[in-house]
């Protein structure tokens, strides 16, 4: 794990003058020494279940079932008659996160979704989706909270019968490595449902900012004697290209399993069909040396920190029903306009109230 001392030198990009209202997303500015990144610590964990009803526990933690090398898993199989996919029509933003939260009381900067983050990490490289991050101060903690913007909107509206067949196949992946319990075995007769999910809470520091963010876990190594979590924790994917996959593709698993200190992605390597002939484990701490050449890890961690200091100055109103929106379009400044009790504001009542009590 790269873990060097933040660099002292140059002024960060966004107090450069000629852009001030923005943050610069140009690689170049972000090549310096890799930030302090302390080792992510599991402070708490939840799940939802099939209806996807919280539960502030491990009960939806999976037992990673080592698959044979060569398999012959048709991730086809089960798709629609044994399906039930999430509603993506409902935005839950940062409710389950909340809720996790007002049964611990941890004190941090900021509070976010995993997701939200790699979606930072991967900024300076990314050149096909943009994003908005909306962010609201309340008792002195920066909450992000994701809004889908509308490129993405319609393209969700608008996917193909074979995307959205696509889409069944990751989790397919995971019921075939998957096991309910410690002593049980994969059940790829069941139903799949993406309702369901284990999510880790981890609480880390990126330079001088304390984080605390929630990521879904896809399994977990079944042996006691494993290291704790969340060290001892398996992330799932599956790939087209034979042997290592595509560069994008493998700064989004990096990125994905380093925050929360995930060590190894174990990939499903797929033909044209869905049918996964190939099974491969990637240590993360080795993924960077992959594609070292075309991405840097420091540039993503050090943008990921600029933007942090960026919200950290902007977003001065400590209001629950004030919103600043971050917005990045690929090739350009991140930029931000501000929201007073809008369609953006995203604490919920119940959760302001208990604070506020
Ligand atoms: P893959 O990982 O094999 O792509 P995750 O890997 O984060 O645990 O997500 C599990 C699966 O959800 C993915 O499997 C993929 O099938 C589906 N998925 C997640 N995010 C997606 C997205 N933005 N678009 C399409 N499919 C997605
Ligand atoms: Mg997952
Ligand atoms: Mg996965």
């Amino acid at each position: 794990r790269p873990n060097h001392h933040q660099s002292q030198s140059g002024s960060t990009p966004w107090q450069n003058p000629l852009c001030s209202r923005g943050l610069s997303t140009r690689r170049e500015l972000y090549e310096r020494d890799f930030p302090v990144y302390k080792q992510p610590v599991e402070v708490g964990c939840f799940s939802l279940d099939s209806e996807r009803r919280f539960f502030n526990d491990s009960r939806q933690l999976r037992y990673y079932a080592e698959p044979d090398r060569n398999p012959h898993f048709d991730l086809k199989d089960g798709y629609k008659d044994r399906y039930v996919k999430r509603d993506e029509n409902l935005k839950e933003k940062l409710d389950h996160i909340l809720r996790w939260i007002l049964s611990h009381c941890p004190y941090v900067d900021f509070v976010t979704w995993r997701g939200h983050l790699t979606k930072l990490l991967t900024t300076p490289y990314e050149a096909r989706e943009g994003w908005l991050l909306a962010v609201t101060r309340f008792r002195g903690t920066l909450y992000i909270s994701e809004v889908e913007t509308e490129a993405s909107r319609r393209e969700r509206e608008n996917r193909t019968e074979r995307h959205a067949e696509m889409m069944y196949w990751g989790y397919k992946f995971e019921q075939y490595t998957c096991a309910d319990n410690v002593h049980s075995l994969p059940d790829p007769g069941g139903v799949v449902n993406t309702n369901e999910g284990f999510c880790t809470v981890v609480q880390t520091r990126l330079s001088d900012h304390r984080l605390l963010f929630s990521g879904e876990v896809d399994c977990r190594d079944k042996d006691p004697k494993a290291p704790a979590p969340p060290a001892c924790y398996v992330e799932l994917k599956t790939s087209l290209e034979i042997t290592t996959p595509k560069q994008f593709k493998l700064i989004k698993w990096w990125a994905q399993s380093f925050l929360p200190g995930v060590p190894r992605v174990v990939a499903g390597f797929r033909d044209h069909d869905g049918v996964v002939v190939a099974v491969e484990t990637f240590p993360v701490s080795k993924m960077s040396q992959l594609i070292k050449n075309c991405w840097k890890p420091t540039v993503c961690m050090n943008f990921c920190c600029d933007f942090l200091s960026f919200v950290k100055q902007t977003a001065t109103e400590d209001d629950p029903g004030v919103v600043y929106l971050f917005s990045f379009e690929p090739h350009r400044d991140v930029t931000y306009s501000i929201h007073r009790d809008s369609q953006y504001s995203f604490l919920p009542h119940w959760y302001v109230d208990e604070i506020t009590r």
